[in-house]
């Protein structure tokens, strides 16, 4: 069913990261403006169709990368996308690595995280109704890793499991901090926007993945230290394949996979 717009529902959200702003495709695009309870997203929220299928679009940082990873509206940001429809978030990120078998270039589908960021809005549930999700055991869809798996691996090396450590930034780790998230944290990929939009997301009933783009070694590799540019340049190098994995992966989505997402939320407000 179409709404005024011309849009039916998107059951599908696709959140981009750095260097990718514009979805690129979609058939029949239509931008949407959304006023939230927590303000305006990120941007418009762009709907189109995928293969005949609704899919929403939204630049994690706006087009023209106007907000830095702990201004970013989170909560805006994925209530928009579920008050559209979407009840299935694929993320694409940029991430740092801090395994030498993890290259630059490579994709990662992660199954697990670590939060280090320090002051971000990390729930919707600020009182008076109190809930506590639990997010340990499957943070990240299992039925969604297996398809972007699936289909990613056609294309590129993909690593079919990492834990992400999720830093506040901006600024990049110290090479001590670097060692801890590696050795103390057991951490594979470095990033800094993952948290609070996973949980969020699972807050609301929503199935989240990731697929991973890694950009960098962090500060590993002598005389390779990390840089903006360096993000930015070798995401663009991978964002063709990127957009194709989420062509492939968005139609063969169950449209009940949700179901399992909303699970854990059943006992946890008090
Ligand atoms: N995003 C991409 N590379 C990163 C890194 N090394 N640290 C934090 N966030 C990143």
């Amino acid at each position: 069913s179409e709404s005024e717009l011309g849009v039916g529902k998107p059951y599908v959200a696709v959140i981009g990261g750095s260097g990718l702003y514009d979805p690129g495709i979609f058939e029949e695009p239509v931008e949407v403006q959304l006023h939230t309870p927590y303000g305006l997203p990120s941007d418009n929220v762009i709907i189109g169709r995928v293969k005949g299928e609704w899919v929403a679009f939204l630049p994690r940082h706006g087009r023209g990368h106007r907000y830095p990873p702990h201004k970013i509206p989170y909560r805006a940001n994925i209530w928009a996308l579920k008050a559209l429809g979407a009840r299935v978030i694929l993320s694409i990120s940029a991430v740092g690595s801090l395994r030498q078998d993890y290259a630059p270039g490579d994709f990662v589908v992660p199954d697990q995280f670590v939060d280090m960021t320090k002051n971000r809005e990390y729930t919707f549930y600020d009182g008076p109704r109190v809930c506590h999700v639990q997010i340990g055991l499957e943070p990240f869809s299992n039925d969604l890793r297996r398809l972007i798996i699936e289909s990613a691996s056609k294309y590129n090396k993909t690593h079919d499991s990492g834990c992400y450590v999720c830093i506040e930034g901006p600024r990049f780790s110290t090479k001590a901090e670097s060692r801890i998230w590696r050795d103390v944290y057991g951490c594979d990929i470095i990033g800094m926007t993952l948290v609070p939009e996973v949980n969020l997301a699972r807050e609301l009933g929503m199935c989240y993945a990731l697929l991973a783009v890694i950009t960098d070694y962090d500060i590993w590799v002598p005389h390779q230290p990390v840089t903006a540019e360096l993000v930015e340049k070798t995401m663009g190098e991978k964002l063709d394949l990127a957009k194709r994995v989420m062509t492939e992966v968005i139609p063969r989505i169950p449209k009940d996979v949700h179901l399992k997402c909303q699970e854990t939320l059943k006992n946890a407000c008090v």
